[in-house]
């Protein structure tokens, strides 16, 4: 099974993935925990190219290109052999992403992103994508305050930099995306603790696995 997390900054994807991660490991399931921008080692530089202050002034078509070489070398060269060799793949971050901030923030046509990302994932969709829904300003003050402890606030804080407007419009755009893609995508109330809102969650896998190999 190939499982994406979407969001915006601070939805607490990472904790809901290490989440889903041990519940598949308690149901005997062996896992790839793997992340977006920056999943393969090509990505890994282009990571650094993309989250780097110095590169604020990159246009649109730029950044784009650039999550689409990285998602296109981390599908050929990390998730499809994984998937191929009976492991579930649980991503932070995938296609959606791209639609999202790069459609629905930047402006760009949401329909060619689509078309460019099946190109790129060579229609690898995920099984289920669950995107975490919460105030701007929650996520914002909780992507902050991680980037302080990590001491990321110059080098990796562009995107927490951006205006409120700029995540307002991400959040929009998942719940938009969400809509027209309703059996793959689920929107999760991301308020309150882990553990509530992994409750949320905990039904879509548990149906996902009960329907798998
Ligand atoms: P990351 O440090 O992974 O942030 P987060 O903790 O929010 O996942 O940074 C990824 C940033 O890159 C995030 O702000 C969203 C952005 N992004 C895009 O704009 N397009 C994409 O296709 C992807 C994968 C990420």
């Amino acid at each position: 099974m190939f499982i994406t997390f979407e969001g915006i900054e601070g939805s607490g994807k990472s904790a809901m993935l290490e989440l889903c991660r041990a519940l598949l490991a308690s149901l005997g399931r062996r896992t790839l925990q793997t992340r977006e921008p920056g999943g393969s080692p090509l990505g890994v530089r282009l990571r650094e190219l993309l989250l780097n202050v110095e590169n604020s002034r990159i246009i649109p078509e730029a950044e784009l290109f650039l999550y689409l070489a990285d998602r296109a070398q981390h599908v050929r060269e990390v998730i499809r052999p994984a998937l191929e060799t009976g492991l579930d793949v649980l991503s932070d971050r995938y296609a959606d992403s791209t639609v999202v901030y790069q459609g629905y923030g930047r402006g760009l046509d949401i329909e060619n992103l689509f078309q460019l990302n099946d190109l790129a994932v060579q229609g690898l969709w995920p099984d289920l994508t669950l995107v975490l829904d919460l105030e701007v300003e929650t996520g914002l003050q909780r992507a902050i305050k991680r980037n302080r402890a990590q001491g990321l606030t110059e080098k990796e804080g562009r995107f927490e930099a951006e205006a409120l407007d700029f995540h307002a419009k991400i959040r929009a755009g998942y719940r938009a995306w969400t809509e027209r893609h309703p059996g793959r995508i689920k929107l999760v109330d991301a308020t309150g603790s882990r553990e509530e809102v992994f409750a949320r969650i905990e039904p879509w896998l548990r149906g996902l696995m009960a329907g798998c190999p």
